[in-house]
């Protein structure tokens, strides 16, 4: 091991290389989750699938342990420039997945706690799943004309915390064949990039985003670089126990894999929010704000106390996985009862009960948001990233812009409350503030577990 770390930064040197390098002076090992591939005729097969953790949430420095990022800065010395910055600077193996980010799986069921106290504090994670026998591929999900199938324990989640389950698209090894300078891949959690073209990421396309970093007046963990990291993003579960949504996100087409952003592109200034190259609204089911408060949440029709199964349905024009996406529908399970997803229930839509077109066309007209999804390519365009393959991503996180509001609680700020699409949840207006949740439930978590997916109406029992 030390051999081969010693060889292996001499070659470097030699070679003049300047890269996100991955040092190891941490191990790195991939917590193991089992998932399940499942067909009409034969049932399910297990998969020895593992979880790899995010980049940004590791140890970056220069080697010799000394930080090159450290709490919401970048180290002076190394990171004035992108150039320098990657030639110095790399990630850490996670070490302990558990005792420093809270995160441990245990049979099929991965648990997230929401604050760690470890040598520093650690606030959420997010983890993606890896590819049947491999940690440095992420499993590509390909999922038109299939369905998506996992149970959720969301009872430790209450006002303000995220516990979020999506599809982004990623490249398969995280960027490391495409971007020379990345020499980390998906084994440490690299390339990562979303719907709101997160600007967030430490790392772009194999590259430190340190230059015109800003540090985050609110979050002592993070800032905002001078790219952004764009993806199709398709998010089939973000909750806690009070409200619950599943929306789709999708980018300009030129968007394929990540795509790095700048400026106006990333749409980050409010002013800018429509004109970058992703829909950061997205198309969003959420029973409550569309008019049923009496579906979702505790001792409600699905019944948040309780552990659940939620199955997605990825329809196509044609039935089979060459045409189109046209429809995202959504069931659950729950004391072995299947319960079907509620409908519409705003005056001037019609029912629906499933995300379409159509749907995201009339809802967004009815609340007086503008149809950017539908823009920017709507269902189909959604379909095409997973045609090139989606990676899955298991989150939990609060929220420094929003207090997560938009989720479970009233949205934009200042909107009256009756006005119809304001209301998203119970939860009071001035809740949800990162440090009040952090302080007040620091021991929130959320499990997912049993995760499989496959032909329609295979991965559950009807
Ligand atoms: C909410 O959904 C349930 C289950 O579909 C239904 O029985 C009930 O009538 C709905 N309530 C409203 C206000 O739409």
């Amino acid at each position: 091991m030390h051999t081969f770390q010693i060889v292996s930064s001499l070659s470097l040197l030699l070679a003049g290389s300047q890269a996100q390098k991955y040092y190891s002076m941490k191990p790195e090992n991939h917590p193991k989750l089992p998932t399940q591939v499942c067909t009409k005729d034969k049932g399910c097969v297990k998969q020895d699938t593992a979880i790899v953790l995010d980049s940004n949430w590791r140890w970056c420095h220069d080697g010799s342990g000394s930080n090159c990022y450290t709490g919401n800065k970048w180290n002076e010395q190394y990171c004035k420039d992108a150039k320098t910055c990657t030639e110095k600077c790399g990630l850490d193996g996670a070490g302990d997945y558990e005792s420093t980010y809270g995160i441990s799986a245990k049979g099929d069921a991965l648990t997230m706690k929401f604050v760690t106290q470890g040598q520093q504090k650690n606030v959420g994670g997010r983890v993606y799943l890896l590819a049947p026998n491999s940690d440095d591929k992420y499993n590509m999900f390909k999922l038109k004309n299939k369905e998506f199938t996992f149970d959720v324990d969301v009872s430790g989640l209450p006002c303000g915390i995220n516990g979020a389950l999506y599809f982004t698209e990623m490249e398969e090894d995280g960027g490391k064949s495409k971007y020379p300078t990345n020499e980390c891949g998906a084994k440490y959690g690299t390339g990562y990039g979303d719907g709101q073209c997160a600007v967030d990421v430490k790392w772009v396309h194999g590259e430190a985003n340190c230059e015109n970093w800003v540090p985050s007046k609110s979050d002592p963990n993070a800032g905002t670089g001078r790219y952004g990291s764009c993806a199709n993003e398709m998010d089939v579960w973000e909750a806690n126990k009070i409200s619950a949504a599943y929306t789709s996100h999708v980018c300009e087409e030129k968007v394929k894999g990540i795509y790095r952003c700048e400026g106006i592109e990333c749409g980050t200034k409010p002013e800018e929010r429509f004109r970058g190259v992703c829909d950061k609204d997205g198309c969003d089911f959420n029973s409550y704000r569309l008019g049923n408060d009496s579906y979702y949440g505790e001792r409600k029709i699905v019944d948040t106390n309780t552990k659940f199964t939620v199955v997605t349905q990825f329809i196509t024009v044609d039935g089979t996985a060459n045409t189109p996406l046209k429809e995202v529908r959504r069931k659950y399970i729950q004391n072995g009862k299947e319960i079907a997803n509620s409908k519409t229930n705003v005056p001037g839509v019609a029912p629906y009960d499933s995300i379409t077109d159509p749907f995201c066309a009339d809802v967004k007209r009815v609340f007086g948001d503008p149809n950017d999804f539908g823009k920017k390519g709507g269902l189909p365009r959604a379909g095409d990233a997973f045609d090139r393959g989606m990676v899955l991503v298991l989150s939990l996180w609060d929220d420094h812009t929003a207090n997560m509001q938009w989720l479970d609680g009233a949205y934009p700020p200042g909107a009256p409350e009756d006005k119809p699409g304001v209301k998203r949840g119970t939860c009071p207006r001035d809740g949800g503030k990162p440090e009040q949740v952090e302080q007040q439930f620091p021991n929130a978590q959320v499990v997912y577990s049993n995760i499989r997916s496959g032909d329609l109406d295979s991965t559950y029992r009807p």
